[in-house]
């Protein structure tokens, strides 16, 4: 598959196979990407925790909050949560020239571009109660929780499509999940 094509099979999917575990070797590669993106500066602020026992996805799942647009939708059921997680963390005492946001992004996307490409698929998610998190994970002071990336085999089908009057995500009776993207033409402003 070329890069393109990753890119586009690379949506947020929030229904999985709970059935279908991943192992630990996994989770390594994808830190693994992330260690290797760009970081502004190379200054390398981000740390990670990987999540991946059934009793621990369980208690991280119930800190999460899906797809705000989806007002009558409280998340996948029991079947279809994430398998794994990994959360990004920001180190606080990494120097003043860090860029943990962005750096987030990168690592957050190279991870979640390696997943599709072996068939897992992922969604960042950004909407959490972030104490609970910190004390079910023991976080030190020292990090900043920044987001926290579910994984798993994708059991939801995913539909691009063009955005007519609104950029909201929606989905069908069937549950087929529609993004709607601009058209490369509405969003490039200029040519020289
Ligand atoms: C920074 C960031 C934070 C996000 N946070 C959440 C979240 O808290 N919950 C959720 O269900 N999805 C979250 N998403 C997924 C977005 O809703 C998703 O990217 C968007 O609907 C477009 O769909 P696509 O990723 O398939 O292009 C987040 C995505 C990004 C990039």
């Amino acid at each position: 598959m070329d890069i393109l094509q990753l890119i586009t099979k690379n949506r947020s999917y929030r229904r999985f196979d709970n059935s279908r575990k991943l192992e630990d070797t996994f989770l390594s590669e994808l830190v693994d990407a992330a260690r290797l993106s760009q970081s502004g500066a190379n200054a390398q602020p981000l740390r990670y925790i990987t999540v991946n026992t059934p009793d621990m996805c369980e208690k991280l799942y119930a800190h999460l909050l899906w797809a705000g647009r989806l007002k009558e939708w409280d998340g996948p059921v029991e079947e279809e949560r994430p398998t794994a997680y990994v959360v990004v963390l920001a180190d606080k005492q990494a120097p003043k020239i860090a860029m943990p946001l962005v750096d987030s992004g990168l690592a957050m996307q190279n991870m979640c571009l390696y997943a599709i490409s072996k068939g897992v698929g992922s969604c960042m998610i950004g909407n959490f109660i972030k104490p609970e998190i910190k004390k079910l994970l023991e976080i030190d002071e020292r990090y900043e929780l920044m987001w926290v990336v579910a994984l798993g085999y994708p059991v939801e089908n995913v539909v691009l499509e063009t955005v007519k009057d609104d950029v909201a995500y929606h989905r069908d009776a069937e549950g087929n999940h529609y993004v709607p993207k601009y058209k490369a033409e509405d969003i490039l402003l200029n040519k020289f």
